[in-house]
Parts: structure tokens; C-alpha cells; sequence
């Protein structure tokens, strides 16, 4: 059993993480969810995760946290992800807030007295972690692994930066500096896991609920990344999160070294991924590099289909 944090700015492929998460409750004790400022503002992130989760109609907390990147002003994706940051699916007001505990101080009070070890599952900026670990370093040691989403050897931001990266970079750069273990899923191997057509028309026939949300959901997101990207379908990117701490053999990875720049000005936010080790830095991450794809829609159907 797996005790994860999923730090997160739902956003549609967020909102099908925390699905994935929370229909694997066997392997993941979800302990909380926190909110960051990231495809939308943090105040519309988490009223998203709060009507994801009452729609799952599961009991977990939930946590608002840092509104903009530890240096910079913020930047949001409303291009991919709509004004409310989760459109086209239309769900009912939730009925539960957010506690007031702020996110940063829920990750530091929950990993210093955990008995277990936590992993951390950032799928927006590392605002909140890196916030977390200036603010009370002595967490690092109980926490078991970071697995996130962002960053790879290419861009969807910029050329060189993809989104999570770009928007907090010096936030990324503490993250991949801790010493902690770290273990990415960059656009490499998010964009092997797109949701064509042929997905859609696999998730449509599955008649409960958090089925129909994400069909609606895939379609938006779809139609997005063909008008701004040209792509038939969207990557649910940060999806591969929760489906490597349920299926880890499905992914193939690679230990490396993992640089954030932060300096660069048409590079900054790129994550400096040293595949054939040609610096001689020491190995920092663990980057996917390869999932098996019929593997793993076949495991996402049968998850959608666990909701019946
Ligand atoms: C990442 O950026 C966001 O738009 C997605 O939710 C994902 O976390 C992909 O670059
Ligand atoms: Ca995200």
C-alpha cells in the first residue's frame, strides 16, 4: 500500500488521474488532495477537484494552495483546458470546501507524522512541493518518492519547456536538486498515451457516471490539442502518474540526470535530460521513456468499467 499526496490542477487529464487513484484504493491510501495555480487559477483548480471527487463520491480532503510560482507572475492553459480549466463535461456545485489548512502545511504536517512513508504526486507546477520543502526540509526524509508529470526532451509550452515546468521552473529546479528520488513522466512518453477516436469509442458504451464524465471530458480535451497542436486526440499526460503506482511494469525507464534551466532565454523551463550521459552528472531521476500502450488503455477501460 502506497500512501500518496496528489498535488494537482484539475484540468482534465488531473481529473483522470485522482479517477485512476481513486479507483485503485486496494495499492493507493490517497491521504489528500492539494491544489496549486496552474491551468487555471487555484481557486477554479480545486472547486474542479472537489466536484471530481463528489462525483466519485469519495471522503478525502481537500487542500488549496499556492496561487502563483515562487518568482514570477503565473501563467494558465485556459487554450487547452477551457476558462473553467475543466471544461465540456457539466458537473453539479459541489457540496463540500476545501478545509483551511493551506496545501503547503498540509504536505509538511502529513509527512512528518506519518508512520508510513508518502509518496508525493505532483501533476501541476511544483509550486506547493518546492514551497513545502524550503519551508520545512527535514520532510525529506520520510517521503518515499515524488512521481510527476512534466518536463521531457521536448516542449508543448515552449519549444524546449513543457507547461508544468515552464510555469515554475525555480519551483522544479528544488524539486530535482532534494536528493529525494524522482520519478518523471515527461511528453515522451505522455504523448505514446493519446486519446484517439478509437479510445473515445471504446469509453462511450461504459454506462456509469465517471465513465460518461471522462468521455465528455476526452472529447473536450480532444478537440483542443487538434485545434492548437494539430494532434487527433489528447495525451492524458498526467494520467500515467496513479497508472505507474498501480501497473509500474507497464513503463519503461531510464535512470538519469535531470537539469532545470532556468536561465535560458528561449530554454527556460527545459528540462536538460542527459539520456546517453554525457556529463557525467550524477543520476537525479528516473525518466519514462516507454509504456506499453495496448497494456495500458486496456487497464484504463477496465478501471472506467469498475464504476458500474
Ligand atoms: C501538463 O500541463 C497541463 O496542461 C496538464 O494538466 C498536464 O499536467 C501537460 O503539459
Ligand atoms: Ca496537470
Amino acid at each position: 500500500m502506497r500512501h500518496i499526496i496528489l498535488d494537482c490542477d484539475p484540468g482534465h487529464d488531473d481529473a483522470i488521474n485522482i479517477i485512476i487513484a481513486a479507483a485503485s484504493r486496494d495499492k493507493l491510501n490517497i491521504r489528500g488532495i492539494t491544489t496549486v495555480g496552474g491551468n487555471v487559477e487555484v481557486e477554479k483548480n480545486t472547486e474542479n477537484a472537489l466536484k471530481v471527487l463528489e462525483l466519485l463520491d469519495l471522503d478525502v480532503p481537500v487542500y488549496k494552495g499556492q496561487s502563483r510560482p515562487l518568482v514570477k507572475p503565473i501563467e494558465i492553459a485556459t487554450e487547452i483546458h477551457g476558462n473553467s480549466g475543466m471544461d465540456g463535461p457539466v458537473l453539479p456545485e459541489p457540496s463540500r470546501r476545501a478545509e483551511d489548512m493551506h496545501a503547503v502545511d498540509f504536505i509538511i504536517q502529513t509527512v512528518k507524522e506519518s508512520d508510513e512513508k508518502i509518496t508525493l504526486v505532483p501533476t501541476g507546477p511544483l509550486t506547493n512541493i518546492a514551497m513545502a520543502l524550503i519551508k520545512e526540509p527535514t520532510i525529506k526524509d520520510n517521503i518515499e518518492e515524488i512521481v510527476l508529470m512534466g518536463g521531457g526532451t521536448f516542449g508543448n509550452w515552449t519549444p524546449a519547456a513543457e507547461f508544468n515546468i515552464y510555469v515554475d521552473a525555480e519551483a522544479a529546479e528544488v524539486v530535482f536538486t532534494s536528493g529525494i528520488p524522482v520519478t518523471v513522466f515527461g511528453l515522451d512518453v505522455t504523448h505514446q498515451v493519446i486519446a484517439t477516436e478509437d479510445i473515445i469509442e471504446c469509453v462511450s458504451p461504459i454506462e456509469n457516471d465517471v465513465a460518461q464524465f471522462v468521455k465528455k471530458l476526452l472529447i473536450f480535451f480532444g478537440q483542443m490539442y487538434k485545434d492548437y497542436f494539430g494532434i487527433n486526440g489528447g495525451p492524458i499526460h498526467d494520467a500515467c502518474t496513479s497508472m505507474y503506482l498501480i501497473h509500474p511494469e507497464l513503463f519503461d525507464l531510464k535512470d538519469v540526470n535531470i537539469t532545470i534551466e532556468t536561465k535560458g532565454e528561449a530554454t527556460y523551463g527545459m528540462t536538460v535530460v542527459d539520456l546517453l550521459k554525457t556529463t557525467g552528472k550524477k543520476e537525479n531521476a528516473t525518466f519514462a521513456i516507454g509504456v506499453n500502450q495496448d497494456a495500458f488503455w486496456d487497464e484504463f477501460i477496465h478501471i472506467l468499467k469498475s464504476f458500474n
